[in-house]
């Protein structure tokens, strides 16, 4: 099979577990070469690293804090120091930190504000400036670079349980198409992938029991199962193809029809 990224350097935040893990998986199959930004677990981002490699591309392990800016700009720096270049930013990295409003305090909103939407910022702006930089290689790919936010369905379904992450998320929905509509006349595309509920530690909680599982899927999830990761990470892959080069500002929905809202079926 042709390997749709060879010749590429993705970079996935929060690359050492869960969807970011996936990525890691999906863009190291597809030929690219994958920086695997972690915040803390070096064990499971070296493990990562050696399955990439295994399968026959590069891989780069790289500790760091994107909410902090110094943290991005090195990042970024090693990886083109690394590699020669980069093409594609999954800007993945995410938590949680759920309080109804009138019971959150100012460090959990700030915290999801900052690792949510701030550091995505932070990391789609230097990815940017670095494709800039860099200008069209067409031998490599057809766009300049590419900017994978991971986002959710919560940037569009209100949570009365999580208002910080449906603010960063519905922030992150505007920061997406507002540098789409900024950088699509030089060619670097800018998109957003909103998952469902995807089996990973954010959500343990609610998959912890079969009985959970289920009933997530029958209030929730119109096909019927909880999504993998690897759902998630191959359409990161397929997005930053050339297969999908007419696509950016828009979020591509991975969440198994949970924004049908099945609760109006019977309505
Ligand atoms: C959240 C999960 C949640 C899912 C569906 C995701 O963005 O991180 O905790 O299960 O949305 O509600």
């Amino acid at each position: 099979m042709e390997k749709r990224l060879r010749g590429q350097t993705a970079i996935v935040t929060g690359g050492n577990t869960g969807i970011g893990e996936a990525m890691c998986e999906a863009l190291g199959a597809e030929g690219a070469n994958v920086v695997i930004n972690y915040h803390s677990h070096e064990e499971q981002a070296e493990e990562l690293k050696a399955r990439i490699e295994k399968g026959g591309s590069k891989a780069l392990a790289i500790k760091g804090d994107i909410s902090k800016e110094d943290a991005v700009i090195r990042m970024v720096e090693r990886a083109v120091e690394t590699f020669g270049r980069i093409d594609i930013m999954c800007a993945n990295a995410g938590i949680q930190a759920d309080g109804k409003s009138v019971e959150l305090t100012l460090d959990e909103w700030q915290r999801v504000i900052d690792v949510n939407l701030t550091g995505a910022f932070l990391c789609a702006r230097e990815a940017a400036r670095q494709f800039l930089k860099q200008g069209l290689s067409p031998k490599i790919s057809k766009a300049a670079g590419k900017i994978i936010f991971t986002s959710s369905v919560h940037e569009e379904i209100p949570w009365e349980s999580a208002p910080n992450y449906c603010a960063a998320k519905g922030g992150v929905r505007m920061l997406m198409r507002s540098m789409a509509q900024e950088l699509a006349p030089r060619r670097i595309r800018v998109m957003g992938i909103g998952p469902g509920s995807i089996k990973t530690k954010i959500n343990a909680e609610a998959w912890a029991t079969k009985e959970k599982e289920r009933e997530e899927v029958e209030r929730f999830i119109p096909y019927g199962r909880w999504g993998e990761p690897v759902d998630i990470g191959k359409v990161a892959a397929w997005l930053a193809s050339d297969e999908a080069d007419y696509i950016t500002g828009t979020t591509i929905f991975v969440d198994g029809g949970m924004l049908l809202y099945p609760s109006f079926r019977e309505g």
